[in-house]
């Protein structure tokens, strides 16, 4: 039976919607993820405060992630503005709330953080809490499926449920499980479809809204 579209709650306020990007809309998000991964700032490995390297590789749009906080600016790369979030990415996150949730309630996302995992990249369990926003994170998977863990919001460990995130599935966390542990311990490699236009790995889009505002001028 296939459940393309159908929505699954795996646990409150957290939703998955299998194959929810059309194949266009897949290969309209890689394009423009190659573009953001090419620069202002390159896609890089994020180092760790305490000098550890992440398997995966991140580029951020509108605010800058690195651990543990949002700047405009990349200054753990090379200083420079990350690009910026753009209006028909807005769109996209407001459409995902309304097929996750049946309204967006004005979500306006402000900072992307674009994953590519190579076939051996992993994320280890964590919260994502450098937000000032308890707004939803909206999170879209193009290329090779990947086992994604979504646990719960006191331990790293169980209870949690392992479910298979594949090319174009949506995965929406907001409400009781906004700050759900939850990572990625395998990436299936050869499981994409080409004609998403990924010709190996698992790029994984996370929208968020950061609760920050530019300092005055
Ligand atoms: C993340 O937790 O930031 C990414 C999750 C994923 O790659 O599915
Ligand atoms: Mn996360």
């Amino acid at each position: 039976m296939s459940m393309l579209g159908s929505r699954v709650e795996i646990a409150p306020g957290a939703v998955h919607v299998p194959g929810w990007l059309s194949v266009e809309e897949q290969r309209r998000l890689v394009a423009a993820c190659r573009a953001w991964a090419a620069g202002p700032v390159p896609i890089r490995h994020t180092v760790l405060p305490r000098g550890g390297v992440m398997s995966v590789q991140t580029v951020c749009i509108g605010w800058h992630w690195q651990p543990y906080q949002y700047t405009r600016t990349a200054d753990d790369v090379n200083g420079v503005r990350v690009a910026e979030f753009p209006g028909w990415m807005v769109q996209v996150g407001r459409r995902a709330l309304v097929a996750a949730y049946g309204g967006h309630d004005g979500y306006t996302p402000d900072t992307a953080l674009i994953n590519f995992y190579d076939g051996a990249a992993k994320l280890g369990m964590h919260q994502d809490k450098d937000e000032k926003s308890d707004a939803p994170v909206v999170s879209l998977s193009i290329g090779d499926t990947c086992t994604f863990r979504f646990g719960n919001t006191h331990t790293r460990t169980k209870p949690y449920t392992d479910i298979q995130l594949a090319s174009g599935d949506l995965f929406v966390f907001g409400g009781a499980s906004r700050y759900a542990y939850h990572g990625v311990p395998k990436v299936h490699p050869g499981t994409a479809d080409p004609a998403a236009g990924l010709a190996g790995g698992r790029l994984n889009i996370t929208m968020r809204v950061t609760g920050l505002a530019d300092a005055p001028l």
